[in-house]
């Protein structure tokens, strides 16, 4: 074996391997540069999801012909002062980028700074052609073409135009969040395809209105604000109600001091903040801002910079949870606002309306009588809505007007409470909302040391299998806290007393639903944890249940008592417990708008 001394371009596509995977991490290494150059508007041009062509405007401080030189070279950059890698303010850093690029496409960069002329210089596969002058506005242009194209090896792992595009896009929408200042104009295959534009206005609005372009105005209706500052931290945040949630984790971001990252330990303890307002399986919706000092965050961690490295974490990590559940709790009894829904619902009205007008003859006759014997069938069965009478309305009208939840109208399908407020409907699931109003008590009463239990007058004996047995018995002194009662009977247990709260509850569908939740995973709960599980079963069998027929007056006093529960805009399992439709939203969908 001979040992040799690696040429730069086959040093340049090493290094590429790590950096540029495919066309998005071109797109990001240079509006990376762009918002380092103090770019306010940056276009972005795109052909082929990035194969073909990919092409980076902006207006930021420009190139000298000097400068423009060293760029290609490796490990030049104009942005670590004093080699200080401890203090890092850009985004790039490496000098890296415009190399790694040159030796695997076709790169031509112009260039101008304001005094001077503008300057070209290209790359083609490492080939370096001479600068010559070119001329141009302030800012730099940035075109890769051939992308990967004289390395086979490398161009067959490219996925298609449509799911490149897609990653292309994902990747802006991180910057431009986390680059609210800056201007994105995105044209696909010579077509405008996306533009958000900067607003005149503060910090914290240009923020917001950058959410509002990304998520659309029906998360800002869903969400809550995160503020948290100190001196070594700030957080800023957008967080969704817990009921406003996804079924992945696409709309996540965590964004550390302008740089969007993950952070697998960060998005824990974020979940964990949710944990029992969230249903299984569903993700929230946040994008959350930290802004603590250089010097305590390491970004040099990963090849593309998308990890990085609190000094503190656990601080980092402990001001978030808090922060998170004080902001959670705040918007405890906000209801999940319909229009998103309601946008659905108008696709369905269209729908209906296409097929109508396409059937023809019988068929139409058909399904028109269907739905007709069905709607006969279905009105006389009244039960299912539960009069009001005039005198009740009255009184209601007089009352008091602000209450969030306004007041009870109606009962529907014995689990549905219809109530009214000033500004339009609320339809509240009467189970999901007494579980976690009776969820809550309990835990406040936990806290307190005083959960009542009351002891059964005719104790209730159970059957278990031999592990179940020992399952229930190894938490029994857990149980005990919670106010049940248990004791081992031989081949059996008996349950002695139980929370006041439960009165009345099936005592062998708690038990299996406890010993549901006593797995292993369970025991390596911390005891919070634990106690919450076990709390939110228990709560479930002391709630209304779904087909009990409430009066006006129970009905209103459920209201007001959702009003005052924390977290009571879902239920423990994390589905909501009230849904809002303003008297707009009505009236758009019965097209008075
Ligand atoms: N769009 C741009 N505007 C102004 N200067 C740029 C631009 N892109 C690159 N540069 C200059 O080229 C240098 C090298 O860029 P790059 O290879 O991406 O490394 P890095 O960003 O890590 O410094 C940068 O440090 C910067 O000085
Ligand atoms: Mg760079």
């Amino acid at each position: 074996m001979v040992i040799k001394l690696l040429d730069s371009n086959t040093i340049n596509q090493i290094a590429a391997g790590e950096v540029i995977e495919r066309p998005s991490s071109i797109v990001k290494e240079l509006v990376e540069n762009a918002i380092d150059a103090n770019s306010r508007n940056i276009s972005i041009k795109i052909k082929d999801g990035g194969k073909e062509f990919i092409e980076i405007e902006d207006d930021g401080c420009g190139m000298s012909k000097e400068d423009l030189a060293l760029s290609i070279k490796r490990h030049a950059t104009s942005k670590l002062e004093k080699n200080n890698i401890e203090k890092i303010n850009t985004l790039g850093f490496r000098g890296e980028a415009l190399p790694s690029i040159g030796s695997v496409s076709r790169i031509r960069i112009i260039s101008k700074v304001i005094s001077d002329n503008g300057y070209q210089i290209t790359v083609d596969y490492g080939k370096e052609k001479k600068i010559r002058q070119s001329p141009c506005n302030q800012g730099t242009i940035v075109t890769v073409e051939n992308l990967f194209l004289k390395l086979p090896a490398r161009y067959k792992f490219l996925k298609s135009a449509r799911s490149e595009l897609g990653a292309i896009l994902n990747l802006l929408k991180k910057l431009a969040i986390s680059n609210p200042e800056v201007s994105f104009k995105i044209e696909v295959d010579g077509k405008q395809y996306l533009s958000w534009v900067r607003g005149e206005s503060s910090k914290e609005s240009l923020f917001e209105n950058r959410i509002i372009d990304i998520f659309g105005i029906d998360f800002l209706n869903n969400m809550t604000t995160l503020n948290h500052a100190s001196s070594d931290v700030t957080i800023q945040g957008y967080i969704g109600l817990p009921a406003y949630n996804r079924t992945n984790s696409n709309s996540q971001y965590i964004i550390v001091n302008n740089r969007v990252i993950t952070d697998r330990r960060l998005s824990g303890a974020i979940r964990s903040a949710y944990k029992d307002r969230l249903a299984k399986g569903r993700f929230p919706i946040f994008i959350i801002k930290i802004t603590i000092p250089t010097y305590a965050v390491d970004v040099n961690v990963h090849p593309a910079k998308s990890e990085v490295r609190f000094a503190n974490d656990r601080q980092v990590t402990s001001i978030l949870i808090s922060a998170i559940n004080k902001s959670l709790a705040k918007s405890n009894s906000k209801s999940l606002n319909l229009s998103s829904t309601l946008k659905n619902v108008n696709t369905i009205h269209e729908k209906y309306q296409s097929s109508v007008y396409q059937t023809q003859g019988e068929m139409a006759i058909q399904a028109d009588k269907t739905t007709y014997n069905e709607l006969v069938k279905n009105s006389r069965n009244t039960n299912d809505i539960s009069e009001i009478n005039d005198k009740n309305i009255l009184i209601n009208s007089n009352q008091n007007n602000n209450y969030p939840l306004g007041f009870a109208r109606a009962q529907i399908f014995k689990n549905y409470i219809l109530a009214q407020n000033q500004n339009g409907m609320i339809i509240v699931d009467q189970h999901a909302a007494h579980e976690r109003i009776v969820y809550e008590k309990m835990k406040l009463s936990f806290h307190n040391n005083e959960i009542e239990r009351q002891t059964l007058l005719i104790p209730y004996i159970h059957n278990l299998s031999q592990i179940d047995k020992e399952k229930i018995l190894s938490v029994d002194s857990d149980l005990l806290s919670f106010g049940i009662e248990i004791e081992d009977f031989g081949n059996e247990i008996i349950i002695r007393a139980i929370p006041t709260l439960i009165i009345g509850a099936n005592l062998k569908d708690l038990i299996n639903d406890i010993l549901d939740c006593i797995n292993d995973d369970f025991l390596l709960k911390n005891f919070d944890d634990r106690l919450n599980l076990i709390l939110s079963r228990i709560a479930c069998y002391g709630s209304i249940r779904s087909g009990r027929q409430l009066n006006i007056d129970e009905m209103n006093a459920l209201l007001r008592e959702i009003e005052v529960t924390p977290d009571s805009g879902q239920c423990n399992h994390g589905r909501p417990s009230h849904i809002y439709l303003s008297q707009e939203e009505i009236e758009k969908l019965f097209e008075r708008t």
